[in-house]
């Protein structure tokens, strides 16, 4: 099995794009160990304080943030960096050409059940045209991504990433602490019998979200005439993992739960990373309006509605808008 700087040479990523990579990767090795020692580690429950996003912190949302944002910001590589845990960007080295967008532990509410969490990141070049500090250098769409992967803490830790040259697996190798090429040109197959939606928000979607799953859940006696399986893992790096590895379609609809707010998940650190992956692996990666990465973004902590995976899927959930 490969190791992950050949690999991505053999792809010829650039250098300096490799060395972020690394560096970004030292980080989730450290968080890894630190997820396998839960209580030993003194990492479980929440702190006191809330986050931008009006969640109450876990202390490990507080270390994993404090890892990636120290590590990054020392590197030389990085001009600024933005996290679902940090309310503005925040800058590091003038020279550095890259941006770093990042969700540092995403699934925060299974960390104490001890289930599926992750760390998301996407990268962009940075802009000369604005300064290190200013925000517009997060304002570019999702089809500028250089770079765009996950880590996944799970049974084994992995790795899924893409540099624009298809979506590749790796697995961390503790024997000798670095990350193996395992599956290189994922591709999430075009049909499915797989979704993945939070069904307790059912009665706050639109009229074309209720309908589609409706006739999902309808199964084989229903309009779609085969049945389908439903799986939420309440973690979007577990439900993604899951549609690269096997197919299926995973949605954040908009909802009128909140009517200030009617999406859940983040773009800069979210969505745009997971459709730059999924894209990549033959998906799509949609909102109900377009696709998810022509969005130019206003804000760093924006957030979107999410359709995405198998083709044919993702099409078939957009066509009840089209109605
Ligand atoms: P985070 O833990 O980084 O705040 O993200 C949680 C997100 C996403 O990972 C998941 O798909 C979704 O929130 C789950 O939402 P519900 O709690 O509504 O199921
Ligand atoms: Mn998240
Ligand atoms: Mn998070
Ligand atoms: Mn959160």
């Amino acid at each position: 099995m490969q190791r992950l700087a050949p690999a991505l040479r053999e792809d010829n990523v650039p250098l300096d794009l490799i060395s972020l990579i690394k560096t970004i990767l030292a980080a989730t090795k450290e968080i890894s160990f630190r997820v396998s020692q839960a209580h030993l580690g003194g990492l479980m429950g929440s702190t006191l304080d809330e986050n931008i996003q009006g969640e109450i912190q876990k202390k490990l949302d507080v270390v994993a943030n404090e890892l990636f944002k120290d590590i990054l910001l020392e590197s030389g590589f990085v001009r600024a960096i933005s996290s679902e845990e940090e309310e503005n960007s925040v800058v590091g080295d003038a020279k550095g050409k890259f941006v770093v967008s990042f969700d540092p532990l995403d699934g925060s509410s299974n960390i104490d059940i001890n289930s599926l969490i992750g760390t998301i990141f996407s990268i962009h070049e940075a802009r000369d045209d604005v300064d290190a500090a200013d925000p517009a250098q997060f304002r570019q769409a999702g089809h500028k991504q250089v770079c765009a992967g996950y880590v996944l803490y799970g049974p084994s830790t992995m790795l899924v990433m893409t540099t624009g040259r298809g979506t590749h697996f790796y697995v961390l190798d503790r024997t000798h602490g670095g990350y193996l090429l395992v599956e290189r040109n994922v591709q999430v197959p075009q049909d499915t019998k797989e979704f993945a939606i939070n069904m307790s928000n059912q009665r706050f979607w639109q009229a074309p979200m209720q309908q589609y799953i409706q006739d999902l859940v309808a199964g084989d006696t229903g309009p779609r005439g085969k049945n389908f399986n439903m799986r939420w893992i309440a973690a979007m790096v577990g439900d993604i993992h899951r549609v690269l590895t096997r197919g299926g379609i995973f949605t954040y609809p908009a909802d009128n739960k909140n009517p200030e707010q009617p999406y859940k998940l983040r773009l800069m650190y979210e969505a745009n990373p997971m459709s730059f992956l999924i894209e990549q692996a033959g998906g799509l990666a949609m909102t109900s309006q377009g696709r998810i990465m022509d969005i130019e973004p206003e804000d760093i902590h924006q957030r979107v509605e999410v359709i995405m995976g198998s083709k044919n899927e993702v099409e078939t959930c957009l066509s009840y808008y089209q109605q």
